[in-house]
């Protein structure tokens, strides 16, 4: 039994931002996963790990098929099932991943273990706060799955470290459709989270160095294209 995340936990992936029906379809319809990726599912589901959900799965399969990244960089590591599923799908990649939560760093060991078949995946162990700072790779696909108030704090460390033409997929931006309400109407416990991913938004979606997209998947995905510096 994992102990980091509640019955209770992943609030917001309960409350679709698109039609429930259509969601049960995107999850029903698109291509399943398989092998060691339909284990970590099920394991996932089971115990109320907060994993991308399967219409998020299916549309990185045809990005990364489609952009073939060299280096990756994960922020949100949890049991490892996005770090493999991008491993699977951009095999030339070596994709580093973080995390800070010991539970998760020691399942997705053991899962990197017994799944990383081309050995392409690097765990570090620790805040992406104080990780990014120290990272000498550059990248040209990050993949931020973590605290939704930390992205904007994250940003500018990613940024410095992303190609001219990189892409930053950032997940869980719409706060179960919260963010295109009035502060007002938040719940003061969701308000930093809330205030997070406005200051987010600020500093990407209408600003001459990137190329920004909202796409409604699970909880809403930003994409961001970095046009130069
Ligand atoms: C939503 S889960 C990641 C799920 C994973 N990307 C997947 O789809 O398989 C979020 C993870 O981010 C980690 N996390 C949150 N804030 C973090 C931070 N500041 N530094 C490192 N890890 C963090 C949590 O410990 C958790 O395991």
């Amino acid at each position: 039994m994992v102990e980091s995340y509640s019955k209770n936990a992943n609030h917001n992936m309960r409350r679709p931002v698109v039609k429930e029906e259509i969601v049960s379809f995107m999850r029903t319809r698109q291509k399943p996963v398989s092998g060691g990726l339909k284990e970590l599912e099920s394991f996932a589901q089971r115990e109320n790990i907060p994993i991308i959900p399967h219409e998020t799965v299916a549309y990185f399969r045809f990005l990364l098929e489609s952009l073939a990244p060299k280096q990756i960089l994960e922020i949100g590591t949890a049991i490892g099932f996005s770090a493999l599923l991008m491993a699977e799908h951009a095999p030339h990649a070596k994709i580093t991943t973080i995390d800070r939560n010991e539970e998760m760093i020691g399942l997705a060991k053991e899962n990197f273990a017994r799944f990383d078949v081309r050995k392409q995946i690097t765990l570090l162990e620790g805040d992406a706060v104080d990780i990014l700072g120290t990272l000498e790779d550059s990248y040209d696909f990050v993949f931020m799955d973590s605290a939704k108030s930390k992205y904007v704090v994250f940003l500018p460390e990613i940024l410095k470290r992303l190609k001219t033409g990189g892409i930053i997929v950032i997940d869980d931006v719409f706060q179960g459709g919260d963010v295109a309400k009035d502060i007002a109407d938040i719940r003061r416990g969701q308000r930093t989270i809330y205030r997070g991913l406005h200051s987010l938004f600020e500093e990407t979606l209408d600003v001459p160095h990137l190329t920004a997209t909202l796409v409604p998947l699970g909880d809403g995905l930003l994409l961001l294209r970095k046009n130069g510096d």
